[in-house]
């Protein structure tokens, strides 16, 4: 029964604890979504061995070491491995590199982000250590839409966490995971549905 399920791919470029919780969902009848392919951009991803305990095919492509971009041509690869695989829907998961014409082109409305922070406070990377010296009192993760800016596309889902007096930034990450594992599926199944709208920067959820 997994003939009408939406093909989602997950780029990641790390542990994959995103990658997993959504694989998790993935197992499950009634989770209308399937993960196709995972596109790794680090051959050391921990994402690769959770692929293959959930027998997710997974590729990787050589996009360059220069941090948080892509060489030329290599997104293009991207962009046609997943098409190979026939993806309908995209979720980055910790995928470090910033999305250019090809991917967006590509799957316009159709690529998500998850970030650890409530947006648009603390956009780039550390997050949550920029949340700590902030002082903030409430800190929180964001799946949003992904466009040309970074970390700034409509968002779909927030989760709030508070902030400990005692936190360090990993004991604050930590808290923040558990809620990005729970909104990554319920915002992937939301876009995979099809039940919202998006008026400017609102994404709207239809009953
Ligand atoms: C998560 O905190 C996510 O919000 C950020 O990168 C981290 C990836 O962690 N974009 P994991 O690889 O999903 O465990």
């Amino acid at each position: 029964m997994t003939h009408n399920r939406c093909r989602l791919a997950v780029l990641g470029s790390g542990r994959g604890s995103n990658f997993k919780a959504v694989a998790e969902n993935c197992t499950r009848d009634d989770f209308p979504v399937e993960i196709v392919v995972l596109v790794t951009d680090n051959p050391d991803a921990g994402a690769i061995g959770i692929a293959e305990e959930y027998g997710i095919p997974w590729r990787y492509v050589d996009v360059g070491e220069k941090r948080g971009h892509m060489k030329p041509g290599s997104e293009q690869q991207i962009v046609d491995i997943l098409g190979d695989f026939g993806v309908e829907l995209v979720f980055l998961a910790g995928f470090m590199r910033i999305l250019k014409e090809p991917l967006l082109n590509g799957f316009p409305n159709k690529i998500l982000n998850i970030h650890p922070s409530l947006l648009p406070s603390f956009k780039g990377l550390k997050a949550q250590r920029q949340a700590l010296e902030y002082g903030v009192k409430i800190a929180g993760c964001s799946v949003h839409f992904v466009d040309k800016s970074v970390d700034g596309g409509p968002i779909i889902l927030q989760a709030a966490v508070p902030v400990e007096d005692g936190d360090d930034s990993d004991a604050l990450a930590h808290r923040i995971l558990a809620e990005e594992h729970r909104i990554a599926s319920e915002a992937i199944k939301i876009v995979a549905g099809g039940a919202f709208r998006v008026e400017g920067r609102r994404v709207l959820l239809e009953p």
